[in-house]
């Protein structure tokens, strides 16, 4: 009786916690988090570990040209499309052990399931790891998923540069080792595709929920400001005569907060990161850098605040007498994910006993590209104290162990279909 299967709860945290130690970073009151930026040092000791236990269940590895891992256990019935699942082992820099992590340790703990269980499958089971979800090293996020649904050339992705050290992404590959003989875009088209993932909001613990059955992923818009004015005297300069690269990137950030305001929820926006120079106390900054998140659930409203971005770098350009270059880093249209694959994570929580409800994403997620190609859903378990994109972050243990079984029916039934 497959219904009555459920995965090694304590196997899969045991990984989890094995992998938390690639990267790991200390806070002052013990939390424990990760930093894996994409093709780091660390983020090449996590592919080799998680690629590692792939090999050790026997299942097909293959690596491909954008350095995507793939490790598929074959079906019974010969010539079906595999039920993908999967997710993402790098993260932010201040991330969490959680984040992405959890999908891939899961699919891989799905699998293992159900090979000590001796559980075929009619059609193929693949899980894998994508390469740069997160999008903090190399622009734009989802970039290994989305160069695997074709939706970027190879070529182009290969020649990304990093946002810290400015690294070529192809560089960057090859030298941990992953750059592989695999095709990107991926020849196979899965029959469907399930990503488990934590929820990193606060809905699903306030609501003492246990599984969110996710309907889709708002559009993301993130741009980059090059801001350049004139460094001077700060003892000196009178403020009239003066073109503050600090000050116009001040003024916009400020402007940010207001487009998120003015348009109301769900509307977020976010400056995170911002680097003036020459950044010393008595020099008026000739340069900033900075980014802006835009993030909402209808293309037509976040293009607004797109234009409300331009025009404030307009009238904050005239006004201080700066020049600001706005470059697009990424942009990607809000997605609903398809109806029949969300309907199946509810009843199959429901036949688990478990609290559902459904709810948007508003984290990108590699699920989101691959809807492009395949029905597809994501399941969402709790973030403690809604924490994400930050080293406290935390899911309890019978929540990664509910959100796996979820992800194994699913999958199950799935991988049972013939046509
Ligand atoms: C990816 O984690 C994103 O939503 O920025
Ligand atoms: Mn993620
Ligand atoms: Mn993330």
């Amino acid at each position: 009786m497959t219904s009555d299967l459920r995965v090694d709860g304590a196997r899969l945290w045991e990984r989890i916690e094995a992998l938390g130690e690639i990267g790991a970073v200390h806070g002052p009151n013990g939390e424990r988090g990760c930093n894996r930026l994409a093709l780091s040092g660390a983020d090449a000791a996590g592919r080799d570990l998680v690629t590692s236990w792939m090999a050790d269940l026997g299942l097909d590895v293959t690596i491909d040209a954008i350095g995507n891992v793939v490790a598929t256990r074959a079906g019974t019935v010969p010539g079906l499309a595999p039920v993908m699942t999967g997710s993402h082992i790098d993260t932010v820099r201040t991330g969490g052990r959680f984040d992405g992590i959890l999908g891939v340790l899961a699919g891989l703990e799905v699998l293992e399931t159900l090979i000590q269980h001796g559980v075929e499958t009619s059609r193929p089971i693949a899980v894998g790891f994508f390469t740069d979800e997160e999008g903090a090293r190399f622009a734009p996020d989802m970039l290994g998923s989305l160069v695997y649904v074709g939706g970027m050339a190879v070529e182009e992705a290969l020649d990304v540069r990093a946002v810290d050290d400015g690294a070529r992404l192809g560089d960057e590959l090859a030298r941990i080792g992953y750059a592989g003989p695999t095709p990107c875009p991926s020849a196979v088209v899965p029959h469907a595709f399930v990503e488990l993932h934590i929820e990193q909001g606060p809905v699903l613990e306030r609501e003492d929920v246990t599984i969110g059955a996710v309907t889709g992923v708002q559009g993301i818009s993130w741009t980059q400001l090059t801001i350049v004015g004139q460094s001077a005297h700060a003892g000196t300069t009178p403020m009239g005569l003066r073109h503050d690269a600090g000050y116009a990137a001040a003024a916009i950030t400020v402007g940010v907060r207001a487009i998120a305001r003015r348009i109301a929820a769900p509307q977020v926006a976010t400056v995170g990161r911002l680097e003036l120079s020459p950044d010393l106390v008595n020099v008026v900054p000739g340069r900033a850098v900075l980014t802006v998140d835009l993030r909402h659930s209808d293309d037509a409203v976040l293009r607004q605040a797109e234009a409300e971005l331009e025009e404030d770098c307009r009238r904050v350009a005239e006004h201080e007498g700066v020049v600001i270059d706005r470059q697009s880093l990424a942009r990607f249209a809000p997605v609903s994910f398809d109806d029949s694959m969300i309907e199946l994570v509810e009843s199959t929580a429901a036949g688990l006993g478990l609290s559902c409800r459904r709810m948007p994403s508003g984290a990108g997620h590699d699920a989101q590209m691959l809807s492009r190609v395949c029905p597809t859903s994501m399941i969402f378990v709790p973030s403690v104290g809604g924490l994400s994109h930050n080293i406290a972050e935390l899911t309890e243990p019978e929540h990664v162990q509910a959100g796996a079984d979820v992800l194994l029916h699913v999958i199950l039934e799935k991988a049972r279909e013939t046509r």
